[in-house]
């Protein structure tokens, strides 16, 4: 069975890196504090024992051969970079947890069939560029150039931000991977939700990844006086887009099943005695099934045209990102249900509310994810929290799960 101990350490080693006075960590890509985090992550996989390189988009990657080293490898991993303010879990159990389940094979002299490998996916969160999932989808190889024309709020492109991090971005595509070069993958995460709370238990199986429609809306008005303007005539942007914000929530809700989110939004010019000329916002809206996600997109939109052409001002969004719900493959959640039945943990079944690296990876291989009880469902908060013994047991699970389908003798 895997250390407890050196994995929550670890955990909680990492978590320090990027931490803010709140007790959150912001831990953004090609930051310093992203090249810290990697540094000790390669220490960590070093100890345990594997292979360490970086590769052409950023991934930090530890491999453990097996027998035959020609044989398609098996992953698992997840991220170190964070949202704002977020939580030391969301993401770095899967890192941590993954070189903890292969230094573990490593001490006990375990050799298997495939060789493993765990990976630091790199800017899943894509909290610096508006744009997720770097890493992951390099391996997938559907990263485009152009991609990496997206900015962060001080104007840096990605490009721009990979060569200072001493990465070149002509050479992303030597990162992709083919179809037949991985057998399988599996992902250890906190829940983020709070259904394994409510059930008492301490892992689950996943059985689908919600989809992530990322939207940039800009709605344009006309500035005016504040006091000189009578309210029949205005144009104000940030009015409409407040009916619009609305809209998003009570279009969402009448789903039943999807979510959507505000989550950023920037007023100008944003002064107090000026009626907003120009507002911008991003709209974050996910489900389990393609048709109820396309379906909301679609009533949304159509709302947000009306509105504007009622209050007189201009509409334009640009698509930062769309990605399909993706379902995890039966085999994979068949192993992992068996790790738990070996481990004897209960199995209980659940869709993912949150995107993951996952997702890009099920383009070459079968795709599984474990998932961890979540304290009172947080994340993306510094509150997050999973308990020593919840992490263990879900480390645990990966081990038999890695352990299974990589042909342990
Ligand atoms: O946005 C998400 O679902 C994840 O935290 N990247
Ligand atoms: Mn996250
Ligand atoms: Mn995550």
């Amino acid at each position: 069975m895997i250390n407890k101990v050196r994995l929550f350490s670890h955990l909680q080693e990492l978590g320090e890196i990027g931490k803010l006075e709140s007790g959150g960590i912001t831990r953004l890509v090609f930051t310093k504090e992203d090249k810290a985090a990697k540094q000790l992550v390669s220490s960590y996989m070093r100890e345990a024992g594997l292979e360490v390189r970086m590769d052409a988009v950023g991934n930090v990657i530890g491999r453990k051969e097996g027998r035959n080293p020609d044989a398609p490898v098996v992953l698992t991993g997840s991220h170190i970079d964070s949202v704002y303010n977020g939580g030391i879990f969301d993401g770095g159990l899967g890192v941590i947890g993954g070189i903890e389940v292969l230094q573990t094979m490593n001490e006990q002299g375990i050799v298997t069939e495939h060789p493993i490998e765990v990976i630091a996916f790199n800017d899943e969160e894509g909290t610096r560029f508006s744009f997720s999932m770097l890493g992951s989808r390099g391996i997938a190889g559907i990263l485009k150039p152009e991609n990496l024309e997206h900015v962060d709020k001080d104007g840096i492109s990605f490009a721009e931000a990979m060569r200072d991090f001493g990465l070149d971005p002509e050479l992303i595509s030597q990162a992709t991977r083919s179809k037949d070069s991985i057998k399988a993958h599996v992902e250890l995460h906190p829940e983020q939700g709070k259904c394994l709370e409510n059930k008492n238990l301490s892992v689950g199986v996943v059985t689908g990844i919600n989809s992530s429609l990322w939207l940039k809306v800009t709605i344009t008005g006309e500035a005016g006086h504040a006091g000189a303007t009578p309210m029949n005539i205005r144009h104000d942007a940030l009015a409409a887009a407040a009916e619009i914000i609305q809209v998003v929530e009570q279009e969402t809700l009448k789903t039943g099943t999807a979510v959507g989110t505000v989550g950023k939004l920037e007023v100008h010019p944003g002064g107090i005695n000026i009626i907003p000329g120009s507002v911008e916002f991003t709209i974050d809206l996910r489900d389990i099934c393609k048709t109820v996600g396309d379906g909301l997109e679609h009533s949304i939109l159509s709302k947000v045209r009306s509105i504007c052409e009622k209050r007189h001002v201009k509409f334009d969004f640009e698509v930062l990102q769309r990605v399909p719900p993706v379902p995890c493959s039966d085999l994979v959640q068949a192993t992992i249900k068996e790790s738990c039945n070996k481990l004897g943990l209960e199995v209980y079944s659940l869709p993912s509310g949150a995107g993951h690296d996952s997702m890009h990876i099920a383009n070459l291989c079968p795709i599984g994810m474990i998932f961890v009880r979540s304290k009172d469902g947080i994340s993306h908060n510094p509150a997050e929290w999973s308990t020593p013994e919840d992490c263990e047991d879900g480390a645990n699970v990966l081990y038999h799960t890695l352990l299974n389908l990589a042909g342990a003798s």
